[in-house]
């Protein structure tokens, strides 16, 4: 066990500093095995304490070799260095900090500050990595004007970056080359960012609303050339689409995104010089997906709106992380939503809120969207920050409409550019942009948990009247009882007998705050009480119940609807997300039912698959989603005690009375759906290759003629998305010899490119079929596989874990010891990575006893583990508290 225990940060703690730093000078010496990093930074006394001259800065794993100020060098006792902090004393009211320290990049392998990926350098910064480069406030209210130079061997790294514009390019005496970036925007530490390497560079322009010409650039290494088209049409339509949408201009010359192997998230946002995973940014027909394809789309978006919702609007302090990434994963949804389908949008949004985030919500890690606490603040890029804080911005759509929403954010841009902000100041603006109270709206940043909305309802035919009572309560969380009433959006209608929505007369037509209830624009209820009942009149038939339409609120709804009513809306509901969701909830009642004996397909439900499954006028991507069965995970959330084999063997018996049942109708689907032609990446195509790879997953099950065009398909198909539904289909057939040789076909194809071969790598590991601990443990030694890299480590033990359920779950527990093991491993060398994927082991309360008990024993072996990271200890100890 660890002598100290790392310690809990408070937000009711936050303070100002002592100093501000007006401006950064670096300079960056990169040698090898080492990097000299020189520091100049001008500070200015905060006037609004009453500082005595005493400063504290961050840093961690720094050699210091100089300290000067004001062009003095101090002496070794007129500092003090003690753990991560440096004190110093005597400063007067403008001094000028100069520090050289010394860094080793190479072996950083935590990939935070500066580090090596391959043979190129970069940066990450968020949240605290910028403190493994030199001593500094580290903290995102400090914001500074930064200079940046580069001195390296120019011929090995002909590339070098940093933030904003370059300003000098000069070969040294000795003959290093020096280049210098200067940013003019103000910005905190964590959005410093550097690269250098010998990469390629594939340019392009935008020109803004303003006519400002911005150059476009996306450097990668030298083979990834042919793969950086598609993020840069992606990158334009960004720019447009925030120019379009929320008024916003680029306000640099040059806009850069580095793509790189090594990175433990997704991407980042570094003012003018975005650095992206390259799984996240990197793609050609023949090698990616169309999820990949998306997935690049809103990735680049996210990071560029970033640039006003992050970088000229910031956090004060990380308690108010959501005031960036809830806002813009938001702003990315709506603007995937435009670029494809808003219902399809909605049903993926909405699974993962259910499947990750109230698993999140209901486990040892549930925080508030603004937590009051934490240890380790990279544990806190969460689903709960990132998705569920979005869910609580869209609300404010919902409650505020379209203009009104936008004239909140127009004001909290005015009023708060170049500001460092909390998420009180963005509600403030929407509030006062609209004259609108939003206090008992705040609670859902304060209050952790999912609310339970349960609804009940009573038809009065004799006066024509419906009566709709709603309670909302939320579950206790770690820290946090007895919760009050939330401000619930609740969009909803009546379906008549024809499928057709009633109108809607509803009393009280105002609420106690003086809300219109229910307007045909709106269509939502406000439900602001523990309990409101509605009443619905002049109705001449008793209507069908469609509530939480466009999963209006991030809430479980418990309702009383029979499987015909559910049927009923899957076919009907005019709404597309309360379609999907009333086909998922039949589905869970299948599954369940399927876990006690055999299972059939019912002829109603057969006859309205099917007749989905031919109407060629709905959006096909809607339709595939309509027929996929809730995953595992996701029914795991709608069970008290969860039984992972049970659910394993419910789902399976369903999948298959699907596919027998359909199966003429899966085969003439994915017949009509093939297509010819060039591959592109465009919705209509996407949307039909969705619904044809469904088709034929399902048929593979059926049938051998089905398994038989899975083959072909495999060996025929000119892009990714199509080789890879046919590999999934064939690794998951059942035949172990043909899974393993079509996985053995598929890597010789592919071995050269990385990106491709981590995709292997998760589908085997993911599979219930090949995800075998055995199989698992062997890829671990395989040529392709990586203990430095995430990206591998999330395709091989993440996937395993988080995806093959029933082999992860092993009634013997070894799962679980082979998990705890890799967490062990990974604590030592890269503690975030190792804290994330600990999440499948938090979850031990909730299973079956014999599970839950040997899940348990593994948490407590990881706790009783010599020099655990804070982010392990952090979540090892909260789960098992
Ligand atoms: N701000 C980045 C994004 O969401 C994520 C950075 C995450 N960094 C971390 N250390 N967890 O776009
Ligand atoms: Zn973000």
């Amino acid at each position: 066990m660890r002598e100290a225990q790392p310690k809990s940060i408070f937000l009711k703690d936050y303070q100002q500093p002592a100093y501000w730093i007006v401006e950064t000078g670096l300079t960056f010496e990169l040698q090898d095995g080492y990097t000299d990093v020189y520091s100049r930074l001008q500070l200015q006394r905060n006037q609004s304490l009453t500082a005595d001259g005493s400063l504290r800065l961050d840093g961690q794993q720094l050699e210091t070799l100089e300290i000067r100020i004001d062009g003095r060098v101090l002496a070794a006792d007129e500092y003090r260095i003690e753990g991560d902090s440096l004190f110093l004393s005597g400063l007067g009211e403008n001094p000028v900090l100069e520090i050289h320290t010394r860094i080793q990049p190479e072996q950083n392998t935590a990939l935070e500050g500066l580090y090596r990926s391959g043979s190129m350098y970069c940066t990450q910064c968020e949240a605290e990595g910028f403190r493994r480069i030199t001593w500094y406030l580290d903290r995102p209210d400090v914001m500074s004007v930064f200079t940046t130079a580069i001195v390296a061997d120019g011929s090995r790294y002909p590339v070098m970056l940093s933030n904003g514009n370059c300003v000098a390019d000069e070969i040294l005496e000795n003959g290093r080359r020096k280049v210098t970036w200067h940013d003019p925007h103000r910005k905190p530490a964590y959005l410093f960012a550097l690269v250098a390497g010998d990469l390629l560079c594939k340019e392009d322009t935008f020109t803004t609303m303003g006519g400002r010409n911005v150059a476009l650039k996306i450097f990668v290494e030298p083979q990834n050339i042919t793969k950086t088209e598609y993020a840069l049409d992606a990158l334009k339509r960004s720019m447009r689409w925030d120019e379009e949408v929320y008024g916003r201009e680029y306000d640099l010359d040059i806009f850069m995104i580095v793509a790189v192997d090594d990175f433990n998230m997704g991407a980042m946002e570094n003012k003018g010089l975005n650095i992206f995973n390259s799984s996240c940014v990197l793609a050609n027909p023949a090698t990616a997906t169309d999820a990949a394809y998306q997935r690049i789309e809103s990735i680049v978006a996210h990071e560029y709106f970033h640039n006003w919702s992050g970088n000229r609007v910031t956090c004060r302090d990380w308690f108010q992380l959501s005031l960036k990434e809830g806002f813009t994963v938001f702003r990315d949804a709506c603007f995937s939503a435009d670029m494809h389908s808003a219902t399809v949008k909605r049903i993926e949004d909405a699974n993962i809120m259910r499947t990750v985030q109230f698993a999140e919500d209901g486990g040892p890690m549930a925080h508030p969207v603004q937590p009051d606490s934490f240890i380790e603040i990279s544990n806190f890029y969460t689903v709960t920050i990132y998705e569920k804080g979005a869910e609580v911005v869209g609300m404010l759509h919902k409650i505020l409409g379209k203009d009104g929403f936008r004239k909140g954010t127009d004001l909290y841009f005015d009023r708060h550019d170049g500001q460092a902000v909390t998420i009180y100041d963005f509600v403030k603006a929407m509030e006062d942009a609209n004259g609108v109270d939003l206090t008992q709206f705040r609670l859902w940043y304060k209050q952790a948990g999912t609310p339970v909305v349960s609804a009940s309802s009573e038809y009065r035919g004799d006066v024509g009247e419906l009566h709709l009572t709603l309670r909302q309560s939320c579950p206790d969380t770690p820290g946090q009882t007895a919760k009050k009433a939330m401000w619930i959006p609740v969009q909803m209608g009546l379906i008549d007998s024809q499928g057709n929505d009633m109108p809607v007369n509803v009393s009280p037509a105002v609420n106690a705050d003086g809300l219109a209830t229910w307007t045909a624009s709106s269509q939502v209820l406000h439900l602001t009480e523990a309990e409101q009942t509605f009443v619905f009149s002049g109705l001449t038939e008793k209507p069908v119940l469609s509530l939480f339409r466009d999963f209006s609120a991030p809430v479980r709804v418990e309702m009383q609807q029979t499987d015909d009513e559910l049927l009923f809306r899957l076919q009907h509901d005019n709404d597309g997300f309360n379609r999907w969701d009333a086909g998922q909830r039949l589905m869970l009642n299948w599954i369940a039912q399927a876990e006690r004996s055999e299972f059939e397909l019912p002829a109603k439900a057969r006859a309205v698959l099917a007749g989905l499954l031919a109407d060629s006028t709905l959006d096909a991507a809607m339709v595939s989603y309509l027929l996929t069965l809730p995953s595992e995970a996701y029914v795991s959330e709608f069970r008290d005690v969860v039984d992972p084999q049970a659910i394993h063997l419910g789902r399976k018996r369903v999948r298959l009375a699907l596919a027998m049942a359909l199966k003429d109708e899966f085969a003439a689907c994915y017949q009509r759906l093939l297509q010819h032609g060039e591959y592109r990446p465009e919705p209509a195509q996407m949307t039909a290759r969705a619904l044809k790879n469904l088709a034929l997953s399902y048929w593979c099950e059926a049938s051998d003629a089905g398994l038989n065009m899975a083959m072909r398909q495999f060996e025929t198909a000119d892009n990714m998305t199509d080789q890879m539904a046919a590999l999934v289909a064939l690794v998951n057939s059942g035949d172990a010899e043909l899974a393993q040789r079509s996985l053995d076909a598929f890597y010789q194809q592919w071995k050269q490119d990385v990106l491709v071969v981590n995709q292997w790598l998760s589908v085997q590991s993911g599979s219930a079929e090949t995800g075998t601990l055995e199989h698992v443990s062997r890829l671990l030694s395989h040529e392709a596989f990586d203990w430095r890299n995430p990206n591998k480590i999330r395709s091989v033990v993440g996937a395993f874990a988080n995806q093959a359920l029933c082999n992860f779950h092993r009634t013997d527990g070894a799962g679980y010891v082979w998990l705890a093991d890799a967490v062990i491993r990974l604590n030592a060398t890269n503690p975030q990575i190792a804290s994330r994927l600990l999440t499948p082991l938090t979850k031990w309360r909730r299973l079956v006893p014999v599970l839950s008990a040997l899940m348990r024993a593994q948490l407590e072996r990881i706790a009783a583990t010599q020099d655990l990271s804070p982010d392990v200890y952090e979540v090892v100890s909260k789960s098992l508290a």
